[in-house]
């Protein structure tokens, strides 16, 4: 064991610096040969048991020429250290308020922004229970337009350091019009094509950090869970990942197939009137602040500052139907849910009031439901295997509000083990509630065709048209094990869709 460790370093040329016995034992597998060159991670005293790589280059710096355009892959950048995040992408998030900025401001990122963003991090278990452990790789929600790899409700640190049993990873995309710039000269979805190069990333190289290339899911929640479902048809033959968890956000069926977003912010940013060749040169000479502050300013205007995906037909469909009918998608399966409520996070907000503003009467799921909904019953239709939740949670800690119970992302903390960390002590049913998915998450990715399994070994039936069930996480007063039980799906709990 000793000899390998030495031997590694000695492979990778690392020695500087690792002189000292306490010292070479901290960095001892730490230092890690991947396609953009050699990383240094960390481990942190506050979880020994984790190594941590920090803000390592997945691609080349989307900027210049690369701005808007497809991501490329990052070249060998040399030796390096990973021991700190790197910048998130530029957000187009105007006025810092509502719910997840005001009251639970642990769901968001402020780190400083850069257009130069495509990084990810990955945390691994220094005592790992296997040789090489399965792989979550985490898609962060904040619908096109903010998020990154690093909220700290979003740190998977304290979830490997109790279990050791896999590794996750969290990453930038470019967001808002550096992702979804819509130009008729550009690619639609560079955002989205950010994903999969990352994901390509991670099977070259996810081995030397322990990882298990053969068994990697993608994980996303909102805008992320969006990312996820549409990756699935958009790779059908080389998913590259064996399993995908899609939370609180379906696919869109109404994608646009063009728009005319980039030429109007073309006009206000000195780019006016333009062949769509010359405009994408301009666009791509304008310095990035100045951009993001015309976007910031277009999206005054709602249908102005919205650059989301766009139906190409490449990444993108615009007919989800006609791909399942013909089989052009993964067939990998897909772990899909949504909270109780949902909406209560999308009401206007007041950090002062004491009582529940208009249309918090009813808890409710609205849209969200209804895309993960349709998406479990289409795809069991087809024979794809799924697994359908509803999140059931109404937590103080994670929601101090009493009307905002399952919010939108209430699940987050829960899957990321991070609930007791800002707001005081959980419950005994949120532990329990957050041990029950954590585990079935890692059973999935672990073997998503054996179908999930929790801590206490309760397994999760899959969706059939015949049986109609999803399981139920969190139920303050539901049978004795309490987060897991059968409900008929979408007529109950869907909304109106
Ligand atoms: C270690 O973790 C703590 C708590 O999360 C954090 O405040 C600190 O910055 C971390 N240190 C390093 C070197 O990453
Ligand atoms: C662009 O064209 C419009 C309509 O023809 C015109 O009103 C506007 O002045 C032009 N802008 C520039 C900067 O040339
Ligand atoms: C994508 O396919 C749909 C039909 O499924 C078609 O209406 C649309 O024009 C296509 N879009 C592009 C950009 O090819
Ligand atoms: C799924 O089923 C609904 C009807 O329930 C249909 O409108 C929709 O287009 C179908 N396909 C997908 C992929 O959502
Ligand atoms: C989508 O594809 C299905 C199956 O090929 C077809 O029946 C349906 O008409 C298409 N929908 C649209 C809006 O083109
Ligand atoms: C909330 O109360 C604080 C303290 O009284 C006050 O400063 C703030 O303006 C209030 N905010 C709103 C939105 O009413
Ligand atoms: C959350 O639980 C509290 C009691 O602890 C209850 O008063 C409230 O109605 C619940 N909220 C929702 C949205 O279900
Ligand atoms: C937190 O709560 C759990 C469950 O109620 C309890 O077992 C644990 O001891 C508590 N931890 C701390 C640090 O108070
Ligand atoms: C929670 O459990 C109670 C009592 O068994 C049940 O009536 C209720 O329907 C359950 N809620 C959900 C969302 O399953």
């Amino acid at each position: 064991m000793r000899f390998q460790v030495v031997a590694s370093y000695i492979l990778l040329g690392s020695l500087a610096g690792a002189r000292d016995t306490s010292s070479e034992r901290r960095e001892c597998g730490l230092a890690v040969k991947t396609t953009s060159g050699t990383y240094t991670g960390l481990v942190n005293s506050t979880v020994p048991d984790v190594n941590q790589w920090l803000g390592i280059p997945y691609g080349q710096p989307p900027v210049g020429a690369r701005r808007f355009m497809p991501p490329e892959k990052a070249p060998n950048y040399g030796t390096a250290d990973a021991k700190a995040y790197k910048p998130i992408c530029f957000q187009s998030s105007g006025s810092k308020t509502g719910v997840f900025w005001e009251l639970v401001p642990e769901f968001q990122n402020t780190d400083p922004q850069s257009e130069d963003c495509l990084y990810l991090n990955i945390w691994g278990p220094r005592k790992p229970v296997q040789k090489k452990v399965p792989v979550i790789i985490w898609v962060c929600g904040g619908g096109f337009k903010e998020g990154g790899g690093h909220a700290p409700y979003q740190v998977p640190d304290q979830w490997i350091q109790r279990t050791q049993t896999h590794i996750v990873v969290t990453f930038n995309y470019r967001l808002s019009v550096f992702g979804f710039p819509g130009s008729p000269a550009a690619n639609k979805n560079a955002g989205l094509m950010d994903i999969r190069l990352a994901t390509e990333w991670l099977k070259d190289n996810i081995a030397g950090f322990g990882g298990d290339p053969n068994r990697m899911v993608l994980y996303g929640q909102s805008a992320g869970s969006n990312a996820v479902l549409t990756y699935a048809y958009a790779y059908p033959e080389t998913p590259i990942v064996s399993g995908f968890i899609a939370s609180s956000g379906g696919t869109t069926t109404t994608n646009p197939t063009s728009s005319s977003l980039f030429s109007d912010l073309a006009q206000t940013a000195g780019c006016a009137n333009l062949t769509t060749t010359a405009e994408l040169a301009c666009m791509q000479n304008i310095d990035a602040l100045v951009l993001q502050q015309k976007v910031k300013e277009a999206s005054t205007d709602p249908n102005r500052g919205l650059f989301r995906p766009i139906a190409d037909n490449v990444t993108v469909f615009a007919n989800l139907t006609d791909r399942l009918e013909k089989g052009l998608v993964a067939k990998v399966p897909l772990i899909t849910g949504f909270t109780y409520n949902e909406a209560a996070a999308f009401l206007p907000f007041d950090i002062n009031a004491t009582t529940a503003p208009d249309g918090a009467a009813a808890p409710g799921s609205g849209g969200l439901a209804c895309g993960v909904t349709r998406e479990i019953v289409n795809r069991s239709a087809y024979g794809l295997t799924t697994y359908g939740y509803l999140y059931s949670g109404n937590f103080s800690n994670i929601t101090p509000r009493y009307w905002l119970g399952g919010m939108h992302s209430s699940d987050i903390p829960i899957v990321f083990g991070t609930h007791a960390q800002f707001r005081g002590n959980s419950t005994e049913l949120e532990w329990q509630t957050s041990y029950a998915m954590e585990a079935f998450w890692v059973s999935f990715a672990a073997n998503p065709s054996a179908g999930p399994r929790d801590h206490n070994g309760q397994t999760w039936p899959k969706y059939t048209e015949s049986s109609r069930q999803i399981v139920v996480f969190g139920n303050a007063t539901g049978p004795s094990a309490s987060y897991v039980a059968p409900v008929a799906i979408a007529d109950k709990y869907g909304g109106p869709c």
